[in-house]
């Protein structure tokens, strides 16, 4: 092993789109473990919107990343070194590390990958661990779907929006995905079984649930905020739920025109409103795990990744959530295992 950890710190908070020099790419030693830590060998790197919110010092919900520090990241690898009683040196686990080749985190801020038959490490942790939780937890507990409803879903051809629309789908709804671009479109309904599509990009959003859901939307599963976010309140049915994920059409301006116009239709339809966090069910992911490996296994979960290789990549990936350009869930792969 070289005593070389490339490493990706923080040294500009970003103003808008992330740009060159925001991050610096460094070699540093390999760290060696405080009490309670484990060094971990990086195998796969999750890229994801809330990088951008970790990025800035806006009030959110971890505090944020500290200028010149490493870029936190959510990752999966083998543990080189341990100084902790609870994981042991060559487990494979999966957590809150940094962009680092060699990460030391918190034993506590990881766990050991599961192993679940049938189903691939990559897909443990590029899918399983944190969109498939998101979008079960929040479409389930938050969204609470009933058969026949109407389930509309914003980044629906995304990492997230792709497994809700399915898991709308399996539970009975009318599922209508929301995303850029024609291609995406056409993914929604021949990959991911949305029964239609819109494209936000070229269509008038309003107009066309109109048309597709003269019902009314009975949920609205939230990845985008802003604009998209503004249209679907006026569209909600009395009692409808609106389920708050993510809000990326917002991320680069640090919330700045989060406000909906619509906000009193709240009001007037009797909505629920919530916003969630992954973690905060971080208790029952064996619950989703094992749901969502069932649905894959029967082949009723259909998922794709935009993969990237090398560490050295992860600056420019990051961006393209922003602009649309990944086709699926972001993923850097890093190294071999170790
Ligand atoms: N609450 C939680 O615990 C939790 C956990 C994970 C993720 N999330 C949230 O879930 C959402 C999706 O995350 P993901 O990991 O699945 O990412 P993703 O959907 O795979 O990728 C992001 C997508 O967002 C869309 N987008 C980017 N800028 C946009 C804009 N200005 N307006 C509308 N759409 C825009 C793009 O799709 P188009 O090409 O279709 O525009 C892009 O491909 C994010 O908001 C994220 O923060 C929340």
């Amino acid at each position: 092993m070289t005593n070389q950890n490339r490493q990706w710190i923080l040294a500009r908070r970003p103003v808008g789109e992330i740009k060159d020099g925001d991050l610096v790419f460094r070699n540093d030693p390999i760290p060696t473990p405080g009490r309670g830590e484990v060094v971990v060998k990086t195998e796969w790197l999750s890229l994801d919107p809330t990088n951008r919110l970790w990025m800035s010092d806006i009030p959110q919900y971890m505090p944020p990343v500290a200028l010149g520090a490493p870029m936190r990241g959510i990752f999966c690898g083998t543990v080189i070194k341990s100084a902790s009683d609870s994981i042991a040196e060559g487990a494979v686990v999966m957590g809150l590390g940094t962009w680092s080749d060699y990460a030391v985190t918190p034993a506590a801020m990881v766990s050991v990958v599961p192993e679940i038959p049938g189903v691939p490490r990559k897909d443990v942790f590029g899918q399983l661990f944190l969109v498939g939780p998101t979008a079960y937890f929040g479409l389930l507990d938050i969204g609470a779907p009933k058969i026949g409803e109407t389930l509309v879903v914003s980044g629906a051809a995304g990492a997230v929006g792709s497994i809700t629309g399915q898991l709308g789908r399996a539970w009975g709804c009318k599922t209508v995905g929301i995303a850029g671009g024609k291609d995406k479109c056409a993914a929604l309904t021949r990959d991911y079984g949305f029964d239609h599509a819109i494209d936000y990009k070229s269509e008038n959003v309003a107009a066309r649930l109109k048309q597709i859901c003269p019902e009314g939307v009975d949920i609205y599963f939230d990845n985008v905020g802003g604009e998209t976010l503004n249209t679907l309140l006026m569209q909600m049915n009395l009692f409808g739920r609106i389920v708050q994920c993510g809000m990326i059409s917002v991320y680069d301006a640090d919330g700045a025109g989060a406000a909906p116009s619509n906000y009193p239709m709240i009001l007037m339809q009797r909505l629920k409103v919530q916003g969630f966090i992954v973690t905060d069910y971080a208790a029952r992911y064996p619950e989703s795990f094992r749901a969502l490996a069932k649905l894959r296994l029967e082949g009723k979960m259909n998922w794709q990744y935009h993969d990237i290789v090398g560490l050295e990549n992860a600056d420019n990936a990051v961006r393209m959530l922003f602009k649309g350009q990944n086709t699926g869930k972001l993923i850097v792969k890093v190294a071999d295992p170790a």
